[in-house]
């Protein structure tokens, strides 16, 4: 690995050069195929930088938005997009022919898994064939989605030489592993260091000057592989730690007298070989709870058993039965027949503060709850107006006393700062705190449970 610096593109020659002066003059008109939360700050940033930056996506909506000026994700600046939109730098279209016009092309469409939890690369091949329509020879292709070692030569470059051009000889390709975390306001795209392999050194090197445009610091490694393990080993490593204090989490409850919050607070004031992460009702997003499945898919064929990331992946799972286990038992207590229950959840959303509602544990958390014979439920989330699942639209309730008084459980899952956590558990009959949001509450915390808390238990001693 080695860190880019400019004087990597000495000894550039031919296509490479020409492309390396194009970008240099500002000339270089850029594509990004995938208007999501990855590709429009990808589109938007070149524009800044004064490149024509052209969104490709199959979705028209999103398109039409973009022509017209309208942001939506929430990161980004609404006026930016605006005054690039005007000023003529950032477009968008439904059709692939605007790759003809491009010299750089970003691929980041959606990688998901199948209901078997198999890897879906069906996007990224449907826009590879697409791309190979319209790729132009001297061009440069990057792959930004998320997927497992050998993706990028194995199904991406098959697709894109279908049109009679040959990577390394008449095109340029490299994959670069996205970081962006919606919602951060520190680590933004430009000062959050990427990591960039070509399938030979001269993509390498070609690709990592194209992003160092927009990015600070690149990292330069041997080949596409690394790139790609890297980034699953960057989520992977996420999820193991969440499902490590998740498990922690289960143990005090079983325990009681421990509160894990204290406990994680506690290990953090380790200045060294800690990090700090918290439990939780289940993991969420497009990265977290899917990534990692794309790993022990490809390890199988090779025979091999990823057992830390199934593990883990079970721990996080199993967080909203657990919930719900929760929640019965409370109701148990009050006690009210299922069937009159009603619930109501704070937060759809997976992340605090964030609108992404992609595979959020509110998901779990209701499916489980409807099994249950719980039907009486409702969503206050002022990032989410609507959620649809479970085959029903939740609207967003308003949090006012009536409201909360008419609940006989609240249960907080997303830890919005929005969510009054004192005005919540004044008026509420009962709150499951998955977040530890209540902490500073001083008044009426005997109607809190606390996941990850509970009173003081006897041992189980096995007699026989
Ligand atoms: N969201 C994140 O925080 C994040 C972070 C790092 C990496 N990633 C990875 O980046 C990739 C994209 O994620 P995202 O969150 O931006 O997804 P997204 O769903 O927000 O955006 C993907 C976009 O691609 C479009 N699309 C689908 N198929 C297409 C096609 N054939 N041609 C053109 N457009 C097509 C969709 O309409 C959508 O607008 C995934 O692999 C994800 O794992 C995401």
């Amino acid at each position: 690995m080695e860190r880019y610096n400019p004087t990597s593109l000495e000894g550039l020659h031919g296509a490479a050069l020409e492309l390396k002066e194009r970008v240099e003059r500002k000339e270089a008109v850029i594509a990004v195929v995938g208007l999501g939360y990855v590709g429009m700050p990808i589109a938007l940033e070149f524009a800044k930088k004064g490149f024509k930056s052209i969104g490709i996506d199959v979705v028209a909506r999103k398109v039409d938005m973009i022509n017209q000026g309208e942001n939506f994700i929430e990161d980004l600046n609404d006026e930016d997009v605006k005054a690039m939109v005007s000023a003529g730098r950032l477009s968008a279209s439904t059709s692939f022919e605007q790759v003809a016009k491009a010299d750089v092309i970003f691929i980041a469409v959606p990688t998901p898994f199948s209901s078997q939890k198999d890897p879906d690369l069906s996007f990224i091949v449907s826009a590879g064939a697409a791309i190979s329509e319209y790729l132009q020879p001297g061009a440069l292709v990057i792959l930004k989605s998320t997927t497992f070692p050998g993706t990028t030569e194995d199904y991406l470059k098959p697709q894109l030489e279908k049109g009679g051009l040959k990577a390394g000889k008449d095109f340029f390709l490299a994959f670069s592993p996205e970081r962006v975390d919606p919602g951060n306001k520190v680590f933004t795209t430009a000062n959050t260091p990427i990591v960039t392999g070509g399938i030979d050194p001269v993509s390498t090197i070609i690709a990592s000057m194209v992003n160092n445009q927009i990015i600070e610091d690149i990292y330069m490694v041997s080949d596409p592989k690394v790139a790609e393990m890297e980034k699953l080993l960057e989520n992977i490593f996420r999820s193991v730690n969440i499902a490590l204090v998740n498990e922690l989490a289960l143990l005090c409850e079983r325990m009681g007298g421990i509160n894990v919050w204290e406990v994680v607070d506690a290990a953090g004031t380790k200045p060294f070989g800690y990090l700090k992460f918290t439990p939780g009702p289940g993991v969420g997003g497009h990265c977290i709870p899917i990534d990692p499945y794309y790993l022990s898919w490809l390890a199988r064929e090779y025979d091999f058993e990823t057992r830390f990331i199934t593990l883990a992946a079970n721990v996080n799972e199993g967080m909203p039965y657990h919930v719900v286990h929760l929640v019965l038992r409370e109701l148990a207590r009050q006690p009210i027949a299922l069937a009159d229950a009603k619930v109501l959840i704070l937060g759809a959303s997976f992340k605090k503060n964030v609108k992404d509602l992609r595979h959020s544990p509110t998901e779990g958390i209701i499916h489980r709850l409807i099994e249950e014979g719980i039907t009486d439920i409702d969503i206050s989330d002022p990032w989410a107006p609507m959620y649809e699942t479970a085959g029903r639209t939740f609207y967003h309730v308003d949090l006012t006393e009536e409201t909360l008084s008419s609940y006989n459980i609240v249960i907080l899952v997303t830890d919005h700062d929005a969510f009054e956590m004192d005005f919540v558990v004044k008026h509420a009959k009962h709150i499951i705190d998955t977040r530890n949001m209540a902490k500073d509450v001083k008044e009426g915390r005997e109607k809190i449970t606390l996941l990850g808390a509970s009173n003081p238990r006897k041992k189980l001693v096995f007699e026989h």
